[in-house]
């Protein structure tokens, strides 16, 4: 068994606008990120991308990500696997980032159709699911992405598997959130049932957060465009900063690492959202 150290990027919210309304510059957040991947000379092998990567899924700002990720001396030969989220379109996100990765990992279907892949790392196996349900905030799980979860879990992996997909699975504390997360969660741990899913990691809250699914370990990135602070129950307030996560993969088990950003102060700048 190997190790492996995969970086995970979440809620980019690129948009041509470069600001957002709640005044939030999500490239400056990205640039950030991967400044700080390679000030620390960190050689990821695998980057993971959990959705919300355009803030409107315009085409553009996924062929930004595309040549960002193509020119970064630190990330220039990881595997990347991205999965969508609620503000991403699939086509666009189909014709201009996936099919634009050096060793794209693919997608199933096309235009429209979910984006469901399957990647390897060594004898390390990631899933990605699309949990975005199109013209929706909330996420599940399609008949049809859950079938094919099911058929890929049948041929268990030699260092196990990793399952990313947007929507969480577990309640964010944020009630907003938590409503908009995802549906039928009982679904996806009846398809994993007693596979060799190792983790489960998602984005969407914009916070850090963990759980389990049945006896499966569950993980909320935060995002890099901003974050929501998870003392706010009954509203959904974003907040100033940005982190990535660690993830380092070893045969003795997996550990995740959330790592805070130093962004600029934009929503203190601009007010609440
Ligand atoms: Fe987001």
């Amino acid at each position: 068994m190997g190790s492996h150290l995969l970086v995970q990027l979440s809620d980019l919210h690129l948009t041509s606008a470069k600001r957002l309304r709640s005044g939030a510059e999500p490239a400056t957040g990205l640039a950030v990120a991967l400044a700080a991947i390679e000030g620390h000379a960190l050689r990821p092998d695998v980057v993971l991308v959990s959705g919300d990567i355009a803030d409107r899924g315009e085409a553009s700002c996924y062929r930004e990500l595309a040549d960002l990720l193509a020119s970064s001396p630190a990330l220039a030969g990881a595997l990347v696997v991205a999965t969508p989220g609620n503000h991403d379109r699939r086509s666009a996100m189909r014709e201009h980032l996936l099919a634009r990765l050096p060793g794209g990992t693919g997608a199933t279907g096309t235009g429209d159709e979910p984006l469901n892949s399957v990647a390897l790392h060594g004898g390390l196996r990631i899933i990605a699911l699309d949990s975005t349900i199109p013209g929706e905030d909330a996420g599940a799980l399609a008949p049809a992405t859950l079938r094919f979860l099911r058929d890929e879990l049948t041929r268990p992996a030699r260092e196990g598997t990793i399952l990313m997909l947007h929507h969480p699975p577990i309640d964010s504390p944020i009630e907003p959130m938590a409503r908009l997360g995802l549906r039928e969660p009982e679904a996806l741990a009846d398809a994993i049932g007693a596979s060799d899913v190792r983790l489960i990691t998602c984005g969407h809250a914009h916070h850090h957060c963990q759980g389990m699914l049945g006896s499966v370990p569950v993980l909320v990135a935060p995002a890099t465009a901003y974050l929501a602070d998870p003392l706010s129950a009954r509203e959904f307030r974003p907040v100033s900063g940005a982190g990535l996560t660690r993830i380092d993969v070893r045969e003795q088990g997996i550990v995740a690492s959330m790592v805070p950003l130093q962004v600029p102060a934009w929503l203190d700048r601009a007010g609440p959202a």
